[in-house]
């Protein structure tokens, strides 16, 4: 990812999101330059020594002075919004402490989650709000372009690409036509910045997932299996062959209960099943708490070990407090990542 942006033109700032992790963060980007999806990731960064930290949610109103607090220990804390309440409130707290935050716009390029509509009248007056405000400083506009994880192919993930650039690159140009100063224009999620083959105007990339990759990725056509770096090691505990299914000790609160691409491959499932030892490859199909339950592989042993590539890495490293870091078969190293919010 880091070649693509280069050869695209754009700064790298990656969701460290996906992983929460200090050590891979310091990997995927050196000039010390992230994005967040809470506060609690935005503190611990900060301390690790991270510099430039955009927090990549539109800002929850009430969270202005654990902002602050966390701004004074940055060069630069990057907030999002989408509502000119939570505009005047950001503005209202920095002006009491004296300060000014630089605020991304929230577009919507087709996703439907958040982010004002590109098209509307309001989307340019909230921009004007942010650049008049004493206590705000206009840093940019803002798109992730979510969608593109509907997609069924390359080509229809490139399709998505082009229109979350052109999108976001057409409002900038009209707030600048409109005499704004938008200095940053930031996109991007994983299928998006994988495929994407032009980016003009675009300033910088956001994307998360491709430090994992998984099962999500593969089944759409933005990543290789093979490259897949996250998964959950589990032991078999019981069989059932009248079922053709074994249970393994991972269950939803291990792996996550994220449905997968169903769209392109409606047998999915809910991770795919790799012996440690031996060939072959089932899925798990059903999921209690700590029970899993697998088919495929009806012939594993009791106390074989598997490993479960997850249909969302996201989510399922969010369920483990450490990464154990192998290499060769051996575990290296054993890394932290900061949980909570
Ligand atoms: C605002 C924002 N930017 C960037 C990303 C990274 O996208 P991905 O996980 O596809 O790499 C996300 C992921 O949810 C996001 O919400």
């Amino acid at each position: 990812m880091a070649k693509r942006a280069r050869r695209l033109g754009v700064r790298l700032r990656p969701h460290v999101k996906t992983h929460k992790c200090v050590e891979i963060a310091r990997l995927q980007a050196p000039d010390g330059a992230i994005t967040v999806s809470t506060l609690a990731e935005a503190r611990f960064f900060a301390d690790a020594g991270f510099r430039d930290v955009t927090y990549a949610f539109p800002f929850p109103p009430g969270k202005e002075e654990e902002a602050l607090d966390i701004a004074s220990r940055l060069e630069s804390l990057n907030l999002l919004v989408d509502h000119p309440d939570a505009a005047r409130r950001l503005d209202h707290s920095a002006r009491g402490a004296g300060t000014r935050f630089p605020v991304f716009l929230k577009v919507d390029c087709g996703y439907g989650r958040a982010g004002v509509d590109p098209e509307s009248e309001e989307a340019v007056a909230l921009a004007r709000l942010v650049a008049e405000s004493q206590g705000l400083e206009l840093r940019g506009v803002l798109t992730h372009a979510g969608h593109a994880y509907h997609a069924r192919s390359r080509e229809e993930i490139l399709a998505v690409a082009r229109r979350e650039r052109d999108v976001v690159v057409g409002l900038a140009e009209r707030l600048r036509a409109d005499g704004l100063d938008v200095p940053e224009v930031s996109l991007g999620s994983t299928p998006t910045c994988s495929v994407v083959d032009r980016l003009d105007g675009v300033t910088e990339i956001r994307p998360g997932n491709y430090a994992f990759l998984d099962v999500f990725q593969s089944a759409v056509g933005s990543g290789d299996r093979r490259d897949v770096a996250l998964s959950v090691l589990a032991t078999v505990a019981g069989r059932y062959p009248e079922r053709g299914e074994v249970l393994i000790d991972a269950g939803s609160l291990a792996l996550s209960r994220d449905p997968g691409p169903t769209h392109v491959d409606p047998a999915c499932g809910l991770g795919v099943v790799l012996p440690v030892d031996g060939d072959g490859e089932g899925r798990v199909t059903s999921l209690s708490q700590e029970h899993g339950i697998v088919r495929g592989l009806p012939d594993l042993p009791v106390g074989e070990k598997v490993r479960v590539l997850p249909n969302h890495s996201c989510l399922t490293a969010a369920a483990h407090d450490r990464y154990h870091v192998v290499e060769g078969g051996e575990v290296q190293d054993v890394w932290r990542p900061v949980r909570g919010w």
